[in-house]
């Protein structure tokens, strides 16, 4: 079954029993019965064993998909594994609301680190750079000699760059070498060429070699999503103003930009989870982005294109991999890949960023109109509906009714779902 031919949109997901929504998965991304079935499936102990010291158990999260995303023209579903509510339905309606308007352009740079190789007790700051940059054939060389499969894909260690840091103990030479680890997360390839090179730093320069390691600001490596939210969908020109004035506030201060920021990251961290990908990588990285200027700010730009509708675009580092690391090792994370159907750490790094779009705006549109804790509480009176045995247009019906009455309480759910069933 092709893949291309199904579509991401679909309405009332979550009213389907889990069964179906794991039907629609399978049919969507061509599982077959047994990675189906994974779903359901904790992770084994002797796996989780090899993969951290003094292993216990697992720890299980829920795990569900964003529905209604179209990207560069490709329609995705896109698996989520987060504990908070509302997270995955606010991805799902911002998707749905950016299809109006053609979905999401993304794109991705080259995937390239950066590892820092960090000089002291050097006496002659410029004699030593020249000497540096006088070897980086060499230096290159011996880098790539590290891992020759990343060089035979293409990738591997590119270039030098050098700053000078002015320190309490006075001047450093901090070396970036910046590597292409094509489809990699890239940490083990830079981490073991950094430490391979410095020896030959300490030769060249006379210098001390102390920290040799990746850099999670990996601001060689960004992605980029823009994506066009009509305004009579949204509710009109009132509600796009309304929108920028929340905006504006994430532009100006940190205060905000950390809660605005913190909302992209509920989206972009689940499906880093879900994808065996290093979250804290991405955290570190994003941050330290929104502060690349000395001020920490939004990671999301909006504006009012000529037609009046709301435009936003989102631009962070991410360093993801799709080979290699907990990613090949965890079934749900490789089920996960196979669901988005990616192919490169590009493409995923375009559908995350294009995710992060999405719950920044959904978070931002209800802010701006009804609030935060309304969809919380609906979907809250939904979860509750559901533990009282509520099924399908039943879960909706006892939901409202809850929220009508102000009063989300289990034991008034199955009251007002056997009255629904009575009647
Ligand atoms: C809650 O997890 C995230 C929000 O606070 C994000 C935001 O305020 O933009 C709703």
């Amino acid at each position: 079954m092709s893949e291309e031919k199904l579509s991401s949109k679909i309405s009332g997901f979550y009213k389907l029993p889990v069964e179906e929504r794991i039907e629609f998965v399978k049919k969507f991304a061509g599982l077959t019965e047994d990675e189906a079935s994974l779903f359901s499936k904790s992770l084994d102990i002797e796996t989780a064993d090899k993969m951290i010291e003094n292993v216990l158990g697992t720890f299980d999260l829920p795990i569900g998909v964003a529905v209604n995303f179209l990207i560069n023209g490709r329609d995705y579903i896109i698996p989520m594994a987060i504990e908070e509510s509302s997270v995955v339905a606010a991805a799902s309606n911002a998707a749905k609301i950016a299809r109006v308007k053609g979905g999401f352009k993304a794109e991705a740079s080259e995937p390239l680190m950066i590892g820092q190789i960090q000089l002291l007790n050097i006496e002659d700051t410029e004699g030593a750079v020249k000497k540096i940059m006088d070897h980086k054939k060499e230096i290159l060389d011996v880098a790539n000699a590290q891992d020759k499969i990343l060089v035979s894909l293409g990738g591997g260690a590119k270039d030098l760059e050098i700053r000078i840091l002015d320190s309490p103990l006075g001047k450093m030479i901090v070396t970036h070498l910046i590597v292409d680890v094509r489809d990699a997360m890239g940490a083990n390839a830079v981490n073991t060429m950094v430490e391979a090179l410095a020896p030959i730093f300490e030769d060249l320069t006379g210098g001390k070699v102390r920290l040799k390691i990746l850099s999670n600001l990996a601001d060689k490596r960004l992605a980029r999503a823009k994506a066009v939210f009509d305004k009579e969908t949204i509710g009109g020109e009132k509600v796009v103003d309304a929108f920028l004035e929340s905006y504006t506030l994430a532009t100006i201060d940190p205060y905000r930009a950390a809660t605005h920021n913190k909302g992209i990251m509920n989206g972009i961290d689940a499906v880093v989870i879900a994808t065996g990908n290093d979250w804290r990588a991405i955290e570190a990285g994003a941050h330290a982005y929104a502060a690349r200027n000395g001020r920490y700010t939004s990671l999301t730009k909006y504006y009012k294109n000529e037609d009046g509708d709301l435009v936003g675009e989102i631009e962070l580092p991410l360093a993801l991999g799709i080979v290699g690391g907990a990613g090949n090792i965890h079934p749900k994370a490789v089920l996960c890949k196979k669901i988005l159907g990616v192919k490169t750490s590009r493409e995923l790094a375009e559908i995350i960023a294009s995710l992060g779009l999405a719950q920044n705006f959904a978070a931002l549109l209800a802010l701006s109109t009804v609030g935060i804790q309304k969809g919380h509480m609906s979907l809250h009176a939904k979860n509750i509906a559901v533990m009282a045995g509520a099924k399908g247009d039943e879960i909706d019906l006892v939901a409202d009714k809850l929220v009508e009455e102000g009063n989300i309480k289990l034991d008034r759910a199955k009251e007002i779902l056997e009255e629904i069933r009575n009647n």
